[in-house]
């Protein structure tokens, strides 16, 4: 069964990731934590590798929806694999958020292209990228595969909010575990 296997896949990444667990810091030469260039067209190859996997895409598998929680959306799908970005194989994990507001689960269902709202992404780096978040990068994109833009019109790819009080980091810095997941505290 597909979710079995990314999920044992992502088992094995965890243990991975603990025996990493020393990395240096690397310099950072980006002004901003994310939104540059260089994290815009990392994000563009993340999109590209998880349209092959067809995690979204034209031809996305699909998965079954739940009703989330905020800032998500009210119905999610999340779905784990292994992609390979730039020559690095890493764990990715996508989240399809659904709406609008008062959208059911069956709704979501029968006609997933309507209702979906936008991804957000995690996927693990190569160690070092960024040692102070466990090398996640971070992304929401829209459902075309452009990037969502923060409220100052910066563009949500790289190690998002880094620093922050609010944002992707801040707040999967809350999930139990260490590793900035909250799903797999519900496995
Ligand atoms: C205010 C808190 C909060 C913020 C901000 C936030 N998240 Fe989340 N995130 C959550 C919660 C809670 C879940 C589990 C939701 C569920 O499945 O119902 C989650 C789940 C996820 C997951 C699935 C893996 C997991 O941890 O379960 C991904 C991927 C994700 N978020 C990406 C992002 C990205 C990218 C951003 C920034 C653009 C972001 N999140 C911002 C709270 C947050």
């Amino acid at each position: 069964m597909r979710i079995a296997k990314i999920l044992a896949a992502a088992t094995v990444f965890a243990g991975l990731t603990a025996a990493a667990g020393i990395v240096a810091t690397t310099a950072n030469s980006q002004m901003a934590p994310f939104g540059g260039d260089e994290d815009i067209a990392y994000s563009q190859a993340v999109w590209a590798a998880m349209t092959d996997a067809k995690l979204v895409g034209a031809k996305a598998i699909g998965s079954r929806p739940y009703e989330g929680t905020e800032p998500h959306g009210f119905i999610l799908e999340t779905l784990y694999d292994e992609v390979t970005v730039n020559g690095h194989t890493g764990l990715i994990i996508v989240k399809r958020n659904y709406g609008p507001k008062g959208a059911t689960v069956d709704e979501v269902a029968s006609d997933p292209a309507k209702h979906l709202g936008a991804f957000t992404v995690m996927f693990k780096r190569e160690a070092g990228y960024d040692a102070d978040n466990k090398d996640w990068f971070w992304a929401k994109y829209l459902p075309d595969g452009s990037l969502d833009k923060n409220p100052k019109g910066m563009q949500l790819a790289g190690r998002v909010a880094k620093g922050a009080d609010a944002g992707c980091i801040a707040c999967h810095t809350g999930a139990d575990g260490g590793d900035y997941m909250f799903l797999k505290n519900e496995m």
